[in-house]
């Protein structure tokens, strides 16, 4: 939020609990219009308790930016100065606090999670592969020699790194089964009648990997994209990392830019290679399923200086 948060630790196990927490199938879920499936509910209980508890960190956030704001100190607007700003100019009172609270909220967890997730698999996949690993390193070396740093405006000459990037989403798509949606009316879907309130799931994971629509689909293999025009942004139905249609992923050029910027720097300065003298082809590549497609077991990674880091002006 702007600077460095201080409470940074204590922010991401909120997102971490409720990451969890929405992870998993509940009674309520197989019962919808049930109440006493949702009252016998325990995580929707847990749910309640972890909301309080982010949204009462976020109120002393919030305060802080009020006082500086009061003091009217001349730093950079952050995410929540502008929100408090436009609440300020907004007469219909629209922009509540508990509404900022849920933005902020949002805007962290769906795009911290998603955005790490991928780094972690791009990583783990091109370390597996030290030619893919040597060819990206190469691209990245090549067009930031030189330079002072890897910058954002140089990224766009990568044309390896973006088919790594995009293999990586069709392979270990983050969002596997997208957000849950509710079916407002009944209707009937391919013979089947789907009753009003019932939760809607699609598996974008299944569908990136499906063999009837791409080659050779549990290898990785960003090559394929040398060729293989289809895209993530809502127009190839076999590959809908990010969703499609009116609820795609508003933050999908957002995350990308995360991503790509990420990666460029890991790639840039370091060498990596798998500690305690294991063959890369040992990486356990077991997946979480839940709400977002975690490795099961974290990455470790030896990371050795290629390039120095710029001393900061
Ligand atoms: C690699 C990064 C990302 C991936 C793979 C990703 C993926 C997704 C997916 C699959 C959905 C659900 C779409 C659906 O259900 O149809 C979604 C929704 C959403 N994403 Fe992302 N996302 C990423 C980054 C971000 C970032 C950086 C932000 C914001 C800062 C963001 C904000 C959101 C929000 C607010 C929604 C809910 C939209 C709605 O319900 O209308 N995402 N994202």
């Amino acid at each position: 939020m702007g600077s460095r948060l201080k409470d940074r630790d204590a922010f991401l196990s909120y997102i971490d609990e409720a990451i969890r927490l929405a992870s998993g199938f509940t009674l309520a879920d197989l019962f919808p219009p049930s109440r006493l499936a949702g009252a016998l509910s325990w995580t929707a209980h847990k749910a309640d308790v972890c909301r309080e508890g982010l949204f009462n960190f976020l109120d002393g956030i919030i305060s802080e930016h009020k006082e500086r704001r009061s003091r009217k100190e001349g730093l950079q607007e952050d995410l929540i100065d502008v929100l408090l700003r436009i609440q300020s100019h907004d007469s219909s009172h629209q922009l509540s606090m508990g509404t900022m609270k849920a933005v902020i909220f949002d805007l962290f967890s769906a795009g911290s999670e998603t955005a790490a997730t991928t780094l972690q698999w791009a990583m783990t996949e091109l370390i597996r592969s030290p030619t893919k690993m040597s060819r990206a390193q190469a691209e990245v070396r090549k067009a930031f020699k030189g330079g002072a740093a890897v910058l954002e405006e140089g990224l766009c000459e990568l044309s390896y790194l973006h088919w790594v990037i995009k293999e990586t989403l069709r392979l270990h798509t983050p969002g596997p089964l997208l957000l849950p949606k509710e079916c407002r009316e009944t209707c009937k879907v391919l013979g089947y009648d789907v009753p009003q309130g019932t939760m809607v799931l699609v598996n974008a994971w299944a569908m990136s990997r499906d063999p009837q629509y791409w080659d050779e689909p549990e290898i990785f293999s960003p090559e394929r994209f040398e060729s293989d025009t289809r895209d993530f942004r809502g127009n190839d139905f076999e590959f809908i990392t990010f969703g499609a249609g009116r609820r795609i992923c508003p933050g999908m050029s957002f995350g990308l830019a995360i991503v790509e910027v990420a990666l460029a720097n890991l790639l840039f300065y370091f060498d990596w290679s798998v500690p305690d003298g294991k063959h890369p082809s040992e990486l356990d590549m077991t997946e979480s399923m839940g709400i977002t497609l975690r490795r099961k077991r974290d990455l470790w990674l030896r990371a050795t200086i290629h390039t120095k880091q710029p001393k900061p002006k």
